[in-house]
């Protein structure tokens, strides 16, 4: 087996092998989900505690029913209710729920880092699920097996990432994928919404959504992270979707049959219009969704398996 990870907190630390390991796995369980045969037995006894610090719907669920489907004791701590209000340190929630000795801990934090340092702080296995505008490891591989599926590979592939870049830890787990298995990555949106020193990340960059879907084999689409924008970005939503959209008439320079993909949430008329991503001939939104239970499965049984390998060689 080629997953030699403690904990996943990145996609920037994995290696093509590992990365290959993990979708095939990860493939296998999305077969077996469109059985009735649904139940595992890879993380029977562990406990998995799921601790979001921001809000969540997919990410949330999906890890949550990965790992009831893997026979794990699952546990959601409900943070805006949680001693965290009363000024507990993330450290110090963290300690707390350490000494209940959980198998698996799943973290969402608005700051950049937050889950890296986390994880030095435990005695188990550690997944991000989205930290700042860092890293969101889980959907760059959701969204890297539904292309594949839909490829057919996972290589030389023609890719557009297009909107609000600069505050997406979306756009940024994925450009690290994409690049590493030998993909063209090309950004596309406002030169405010790009990130400083995106010259050095091997992508290229455009400004006009025509020129940048030339020849894409696909196109994924970002949300106007509001949340973490302290200023004026964008000088309307009404000049951004004319601009920045994915509509037919922009959709007409992917290739015919470009896929298109979304992480969601979807803001409907900001950053896509509603009838592409309803449209089952080329969005692929809903498989994306349905793909996160399978690689969440995938990274929790990989992950699961190392730290038992470590428990019994300190046993
Ligand atoms: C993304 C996130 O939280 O980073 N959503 C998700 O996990 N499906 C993208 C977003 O919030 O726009």
């Amino acid at each position: 087996m080629t997953f030699s990870k403690r904990h996943l907190l990145g996609i920037e630390p994995l290696s093509p092998p590992e990365i290959t390991t993990l979708l095939d796995l990860a493939d296998r369980y999305a077969e077996r989900e469109r059985t009735t045969d649904k139940h595992a037995t890879a993380l029977a006894g562990m406990t998995q505690i799921n601790m979001f610090f921001e809000n969540s719907t997919r990410t949330q669920a999906s890890f949550e029913i990965a790992g009831k489907r893997l026979g794990a004791d699952v546990m959601n701590m409900a943070m805006q209710t949680s001693s965290v209000k009363k000024g507990e340190t993330l450290i110090d929630t963290a300690l707390t729920l350490n000494a209940m000795h959980p198998d698996l801990l799943v973290v969402r934090h608005p700051h950049s880092g937050a889950v890296n340092l986390l994880a030095e702080k435990v005695n188990c296995a550690v997944l991000n699920a989205g930290d700042g505008r860092h890293e969101h490891p889980t959907q760059a591989l959701l969204d890297a097996l539904t292309i594949r599926r839909r490829k057919g590979r996972l290589h030389r592939l023609n890719i557009a990432i297009c909107g609000d870049i600069a505050h997406s830890r979306v756009a940024r787990s994925n450009i690290l994928l994409l690049g590493k298995m030998e993909n063209r990555v090309k950004l596309i949106g406002p030169p405010t919404l790009m990130p400083a020193g995106v010259a050095d990340w091997g992508v290229e960059v455009y400004d006009d959504m025509a020129r940048g879907l030339e020849g894409a084999d696909v196109v994924m689409m970002l949300r106007l992270q509001r949340e973490r924008m302290d200023g004026g970005f964008i000088p309307s939503e009404r000049e951004y979707y004319h601009r920045y959209g994915l509509d037919a008439e922009k959709l007409a320079c992917a290739k015919e049959d470009a896929i298109v993909m979304h992480p969601g949430p979807m803001n409907r008329g900001v950053e896509i219009d509603g009838t592409i991503a309803d449209d089952i001939n080329r969005s692929v939104i809903q498989e994306q969704v349905e793909m996160g239970v399978a690689v969440r499965m995938a990274a929790m049984d990989l992950l699961a398996q190392n730290l038992a390998a470590e428990r019994a060689a300190y046993a």
